[in-house]
């Protein structure tokens, strides 16, 4: 335990995150880097990012709720410390993406609306299979769904995301890479605090597992939408052909938005899988039918 509490205090989170790598960023960004031109001068690449961003936007609200709401259901003060670090990184998420959809034109008044417009239905299932289980105060649930099947989601839909940005659009691909550093130390936190718990607690088991499968199976969906109803999902527009975007192998300027979605959901379950069994449960597939 001691060596948990002081990798997870807020003496460390202050001396690798805002002393670290968040040092001199600009709403996660360096100062005065910009949306490209390109983005800000197409329409239809405009407002495929507001629409990518607003998905990011809604899920990093959900994991602000989920964080706080995890705070007062720890029933240990190491955890319940390392919970306000990750309650303050999930409300910079928010503030960062929120930024971006006005750097992207849309106006603070129509902020609200325009999420509403854009926000994928399935994902926010996805966040209130979650956030269900933070309201019932249930800590090992909520630590699974927040600390392993959200954020092992987004570690890998943000990696993915950053890998297409790097050449055509550093200012986001710089407030993806923070991100990414803050959800790589929450996953962690996830992995080693969960284990021992469920193992106390075998009687859990059926419940985390449904809430995994049904958390998994709005995943997929919304990842099928977001391919099939977006022109550009993960940001990256035909600009970027040519330069090597590549991800997992795969140049992801040329891929089919099908081969990407296979893709992503093929890692995000690898992902899955490997973080389950670490905590001692096994994936459970979810039924699409
Ligand atoms: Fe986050
Ligand atoms: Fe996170």
């Amino acid at each position: 335990m001691a060596e948990f509490l002081s990798q997870y205090s807020i003496q460390r989170w202050l001396e690798a995150c805002p002393q670290g790598y968040l040092e001199d960023t600009v709403y996660g960004h360096e100062a005065g880097e910009s949306e490209p031109e390109t983005v800000m001068m197409d329409e239809a690449q405009r407002e495929a990012a507001i629409r990518t961003t607003t998905q990011l936007v809604v899920g990093e609200r959900a994991a602000l709720a989920a964080s706080s709401g995890l705070v007062n259901a720890a029933p240990d003060y190491a955890s319940k410390q390392f919970l306000a670090t990750q309650t303050l990184d999930e409300a910079r998420h928010v503030e960062i993406f929120t930024q971006r959809m006005y750097d992207l034109g849309v106006k603070k008044d129509d902020l609200e609306s325009t999420l509403s417009q854009f926000a994928n239905p399935n994902l926010i299932k996805f966040a209130e299979v979650l956030l269900e289980k933070v309201e019932a105060k249930d800590f090992i649930a909520g630590v699974v769904g927040q600390n392993i099947v959200l954020e092992g989601m987004a570690f890998t839909v943000f990696e993915m995301m950053e890998a297409g940005a790097r050449d055509y659009n550093p200012k986001f691909a710089h407030t993806l890479q923070g991100t990414i550093a803050d959800e790589r130390r929450h996953v962690g936190f996830g992995e080693n605090r969960i284990g021992s718990l469920i193992k106390e607690n075998p009687e859990k088991r059926p419940e985390i597992e449904k809430m995994q499968r049904d958390m998994t199976y709005f995943m997929l969906a919304t990842f099928a939408d977001s391919f099939s109803g977006n022109p550009d999902p993960i940001d990256a527009p035909a600009e970027a052909e040519g330069a090597s975007v590549e991800w997992q192998g795969v140049n992801l300027a040329t891929a089919t938005p099908e081969e990407m979605e296979a893709l992503l959901a093929g890692t995000v379950l690898g992902e899955f899988k490997t973080r389950l069994a670490r905590i001692g449960l096994e994936y459970q597939s979810p039924s699409m039918g």
